[in-house]
């Protein structure tokens, strides 16, 4: 049976205005709806979908909350190979000029021709992907493969909000392949990371594999919950689409159809216009959000790519000019360990020192007893040393084949041995709990060590931010027993400008400027606060979770495990390290202190006038949002007045759905209630009109 006229139009008018607020919100950034009204048409859609399953359609935006898990990918064949282009290894500038020495030459231009015109951009970190839009809809996404052929990865791709679903503006082309790269940015990437381990579940290797391992999983939720992006470098085949005459002019081209190409791109001519753009872009690198290993070049015109061809698997006309890499060889003098601020010990390997990716590297963390066991680390091994944007370098694996004959008798490598069962700092036991990774030093606050490394995580930048707290100045504070907790931070009598400019390395200004900066860390919020404290276990959003939760330090302090296990993501691992903290008589009397020295965690306001805009809807929350937590996601609805159920009914309004959520999902579906995903319940919760009643 066809469905009726009218719901059809209906369902391709919303679809259409969907699709339309979709690309405002996610490529442009400027969402042009008020949110609620998106989220009723986006309910409204979905409730047609439902009554009326022939109307569902691949293009739908209904289709990006994933669906249910494949036996296996399906084999694409590309029509128009997916090539792979020459590296220039040299990151130098003599990369550039050799390409463009080749280029000229192969153009037969002599000396003193003009200079060629080049397209340059950057070579992404990801995974190579073509799109192909038929009448602008996206019906299928595919994996290079070996260039002939790749796999049918459409329905992950889907889940990529950047990605249209369906191409903008008047003038659709009967077929489009884009080509470009699907990544994961360092910061989406850092926050999944973290929100894993905190739940205890396995955490990604880097930006590179969260990518590629999102888009080659067959169950289409894990790509949903995993934050991905995608920028388009070219084309794969086209059918009745004036194609541009330059590659630069074909990118402005799909941008326009709603295509995300990045920004960092120009046109430059002859080798000095390349050579300046790779210097221009290594020194952005470190601020990029994401990973780049270099530049691409490519000759802009079409026409004289077209005469500059192939040479066997790759085209003449681009070539990649790496940066130098993140990763170095060298050897492994020694293992020492490092007492951290929860007594962790952390073995740390002390390297010959080696460049890498701009820094000289001496030491790299070997994160714990059984990651030196599962790498095989053993003293005087060659390994590979990898650093990325500022987070610490980590040995990252062995090179086996060029271990020395004496290594190989080597024991395996035990902490417990290394420091003859002592906290190297105090001397206090040390122990490794049943289930842990980690070995600990027993002596809590009164290992100097654990002092100093608490005392510079309450002072860190994400804490209480005490700027000029360093390393030298702790050191110093803790080994002359004038700071023994954070507390006594705020005592007069111990931290004055007269006190401090007497010690090494500081003079009157910046005691004085250290002074003030104590002063000013008085009135952090309260989510601030609990992380500064140093609970074992809490990290930055456990924090925030409980200050929402809680609203202030003292309900916090009294709650029971239970009360605790309320909140979202605290299972009981969490609540008893948090009950344990405030348990102990020398943390809460250091809290005391703090507050008779003034220093409040302040509760994040709530905004009154938005409360209502929520009024009457009620919302269910399912499987785990690739940001929000759960109670953090509950603690945002209830703010603005809506009501969080457990179960889905007909009377739910709305269910977010995330990883792995399951049949609460199913039901949403079953009934045709509005399923939002995190983006969407965001932009809800940021609307600012009034929710009309009915
Ligand atoms: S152009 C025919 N441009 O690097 C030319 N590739 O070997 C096709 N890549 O697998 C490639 N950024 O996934 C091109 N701006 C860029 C790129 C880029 C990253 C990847 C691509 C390909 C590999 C090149």
């Amino acid at each position: 049976m066809s469905a009726p006229r009218e719901a059809a139009e209906r369902v391709q008018a919303l679809r259409d205005e969907i699709e339309r607020h979709n690309h405002a919100y996610h490529v442009l950034d400027a969402p042009t709806v008020p949110d609620a009204e998106y989220d009723r048409l986006f309910r409204e859609l979905q409730a047609l979908e439902a009554d009326h399953p022939e109307l569902c359609a691949p293009d739908s935006p209904t289709q990006r909350v994933g669906g249910k898990p494949l036996p296996q990918f399906a084999a694409v064949r590309h029509a128009v190979p997916m090539l792979s282009i020459k590296t220039e290894t040299d990151t130098g500038p003599s990369g550039a000029i050799h390409f463009d020495t080749r280029v000229r030459r192969a153009l037969g231009l002599g000396e003193d021709a003009p200079a060629l015109e080049y397209a340059a951009e950057l070579k992404f970190d990801g995974l190579a992907i073509s799109l192909r839009y038929e009448a602008g809809i996206l019906v299928r996404a595919a994996t290079r493969g070996d260039g002939e052929t790749g796999e049918d990865v459409t329905r992950n791709v889907r889940t990529i909000h950047r990605i249209p679903l369906r191409l903008h503006g008047a003038a659709i082309p009967e077929l489009l392949e884009v080509r470009g790269e699907v990544f994961m940015s360092r910061p989406d990437f850092e926050r999944y990371n973290a929100r894993q381990r905190e739940r205890n579940k396995p955490v990604l290797v880097n930006p590179r594999n969260g990518a590629a391992g999102s888009i080659r999983q067959l169950d289409p939720k894990i790509a949903a919950g995993r934050p991905l992006s995608f920028y388009a470098y070219g084309l794969g085949e086209t059918r009745d689409w004036p194609l541009p005459e330059s590659h630069s002019e074909v990118l402005d081209a799909l941008e326009k159809l709603g295509i995300p190409v990045c920004e960092h791109r120009t046109v430059t001519h002859g080798a000095d216009g390349l050579v300046a753009f790779h210097a221009s872009i290594l020194a952005l690198r470190d601020t990029l959000p994401f990973d780049i290993d270099g530049v691409v070049y490519k000759v802009n015109s079409r026409a004289l790519q077209e005469r500059l061809g192939f040479s066997t698997r790759e085209p003449r006309w681009a070539v990649a000019h790496k940066y130098p890499a993140q990763e170095a060889l060298t050897q492994v003098l020694g293992i020492e360990v490092q007492v951290g601020r929860t007594g962790k010990l952390t073995p740390v390997a002390r390297l010959k020192p080696v460049f890498v990716g701009g820094v000289t590297v001496t030491n790299a963390t070997l994160h714990n007893e059984d990651e030196i066991r599962r790498k095989d680390v053993r003293i005087g091994d060659t390994v590979i040393v990898r650093r990325a944007g500022d987070v610490i370098p980590e040995v990252f694996a062995v090179i086996k084949e060029r271990r020395p004959k004496d290594v190989e008798q080597q024991e395996q490598w035990s902490l417990a041995k290394a420091v003859g069962n002592k906290c190297p700092a105090c001397q206090s036991a040390i122990e490794r709990a049943e289930g842990e990774a980690d070995w600990r030093c027993t002596a809590g606050l009164y290992c100097p060590a654990q002092r100093k490394q608490a005392i510079l995580h309450f002072a860190s930048r994400r804490a209480l931010d005490i700027e000029g707290l360093g390393e030298k100045l702790v050191e110093q504070l803790v080994e002359q027993e004038w700071v023994t907790s954070v507390a006594d931070l705020y005592d007069a009598g111990r931290i004055n400008a007269a006190a401090l400019a007497g010690l090494e390395r500081m003079g009157e200004k910046s005691a004085q400027n250290i002074v003030d900066a104590i002063e000013k860390s008085k009135t952090p919020t309260l989510a601030r606060l609990i992380y500064a404290l140093g609970i074992r276990n809490v990290g930055e959003a456990t924090a925030k979770d409980l200050a929402r939760y809680f609203g202030d330090l003292a309900a916090l302090m009294v709650a029971d495990a239970e009360a605790l296990q309320r909140v979202h993501d605290v299972g009981p691992v969490v609540a008893e390290s948090i009950a344990h903290f405030f348990a102990e008589a020398h943390n809460r009397e250091v809290i005391a202190r703090l507050e008779q020295a003034g220093v409040r965690g302040r509760a994040e306001p709530r905004q009154a006038e938005a409360r209502a805009v929520l009024q009457g809807l009620t919302f269910v929350l399912s499987g785990t949002l690739p940001r929000l937590t759960r109670e953090e996601a509950a603690a945002l609805i209830e703010a603005k007045g809506g009501k969080v159920s457990g179960s889905v009914s007909k009377k739910t309004d709305y269910v977010v759905a995330g990883e792995d959520a399951g049949s609460k999902l199913e039901k949403a579906h079953a009934l045709g209630v509005a399923i939002l995903d995190e983006d969407g319940l965001r932009r809800l919760l940021e609307t600012q009109v009034e929710q009309p009643s009915g």
